[in-house]
């Protein structure tokens, strides 16, 4: 056991504190890792709020990099000294969709250890099971990928949560391959990667839409073709001219992702789409939200598909060392999503930041 320093969310709506935690030694399975970077994402706002669960106290902080410390005893996949990301969905290899072969869609994702106290004994609950606005943290070591160790963690760490689920959203769950039309209504960190995902891909044209003009500057630094400021245009009329300037007659693009996570959003994807299009639904809705109201003749009459990305459909054993990589070849800017780096006691006042147009990502650093 060792006691180190952490940011937790004692009450709801409370700010967050730093504060001194127990960190128990690695049983079977798990794994402690030093920490040295961790983004600051909407979800750990969302704990401090109680909008997720009501178990407080929360440990925050859930896109990181870090060296791992130690393994419990019978750990094979990483060792003492990897450079590693942390992800959410450790896959367990037991439950139905595992057995059929959907690891991706893995249901026990919260099958991390929860084993970290306050040093009165209380229990801590580690938002998304990581916990990493912390010194050190303990992890199932199914969490822990190991990549390229030249990497900045700061960047790297950003593949852990919001990044991942915008590149997946347009790569995996969409399928965006060579040539094929993308937009993206939405720009924020989510959005934003998404577009980048595209590019990536290479989709073209690639049209980013926000009401946001800092948004959209970002989505064009980041690979954009096109941009809509949906405030002042009608995004569908302009996705849908934009397409048809390339294909001719098409009616939208092939694959729209919505990165907000509003009902209109939802809408104006839905429509945006060339027939046959696909729609991903990446940003997350309220409980309240309700699909909108649209003619089931026009769901069945445009065919394609609807469908939402969870964590953007990735498998961190694939997907994060191959994104690494192409960062490192500096195919894929991660350096651009980290707007600034803070200390552990800057996550309260980066949660004040989180919603000016200029910041995709502050990043605790260690
Ligand atoms: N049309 C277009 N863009 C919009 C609209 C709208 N009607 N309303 C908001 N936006 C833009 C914002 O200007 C912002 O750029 O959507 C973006 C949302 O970005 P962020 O708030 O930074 O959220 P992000 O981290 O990208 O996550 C996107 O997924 O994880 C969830 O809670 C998160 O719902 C959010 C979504
Ligand atoms: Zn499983
Ligand atoms: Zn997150």
């Amino acid at each position: 056991m060792q006691q180190v320093t952490a940011v937790i969310a004692r009450s709801k709506g409370a700010p967050v504190e730093l504060t001194t935690i127990n960190v128990p030694d690695p049983g079977p399975g798990e794994a402690v890792v030093k920490v040295l970077a961790c983004g600051v994402c909407h979800t750990d706002l969302h704990y401090r709020e109680g909008g997720i669960k009501d178990d407080f106290p929360f440990l925050l902080g859930h896109e990181a990099s870090g060296i791992v410390e130690s393994v419990g005893p019978d750990v094979t996949g990483v060792a003492p000294g990897d450079f590693v990301v942390l992800n959410w969905r450790a896959v367990c290899g037991e439950c139905r969709a595992c057995k059929r072969g959907d690891l991706h869609y893995c249901f026990n994702t919260h099958n991390a250890t929860q084993r970290m106290t306050l040093t009165d004994g209380t229990e801590l609950s580690p938002a998304l099971g990581i916990g990493a606005f912390a010194e050190k943290t303990l992890v199932a070591a199914g969490q822990c990928t190991k990549v390229d160790p030249g990497a900045r963690p700061a960047a790297v760490g950003l593949l852990g949560c919001g990044v991942m689920a915008g590149l997946g959203a347009a790569i995996n769950t969409g399928a965006v391959t060579r040539g094929r039309s993308v937009a993206v209504i939405g720009c924020g960190g989510v959005g934003v990667a998404a577009v980048a995902g595209a590019a990536l891909a290479g989709a073209s044209p690639i049209i980013a839409v926000d009401i946001d003009a800092q948004k959209l500057e970002a989505a064009k630094r980041m690979g954009a073709t096109h941009t809509v400021d949906s405030s002042a245009a009608d995004p569908v009329e302009e996705i849908r001219r934009i397409c048809a300037e390339r294909f001719e007659g098409a009616e939208g693009a092939d694959v729209v992702v919505e990165a907000v996570g509003r009902p209109e959003t939802w809408r104006q994807a839905f429509y945006a789409r060339d027939l046959a299009g696909v729609l991903v639904l990446v940003g997350v809705p309220t409980p309240d939200m309700k699909v909108p109201d649209i003619p089931l003749i026009d769901v069945f009459g445009r065919g394609g598909a609807l469908k939402s990305s969870w964590y953007g459909d990735c498998l961190p054993s694939r997907d994060f060392p191959v994104l690494v990589d192409l960062y490192r070849q500096g195919r894929l800017d991660l350096d651009a999503f980290v707007t600034e780096e803070i200390g552990l006691g800057d996550v309260e006042a980066a949660f004040d930041r989180m919603h000016h147009g200029n910041v995709l990502r502050s990043v605790v650093v260690f």
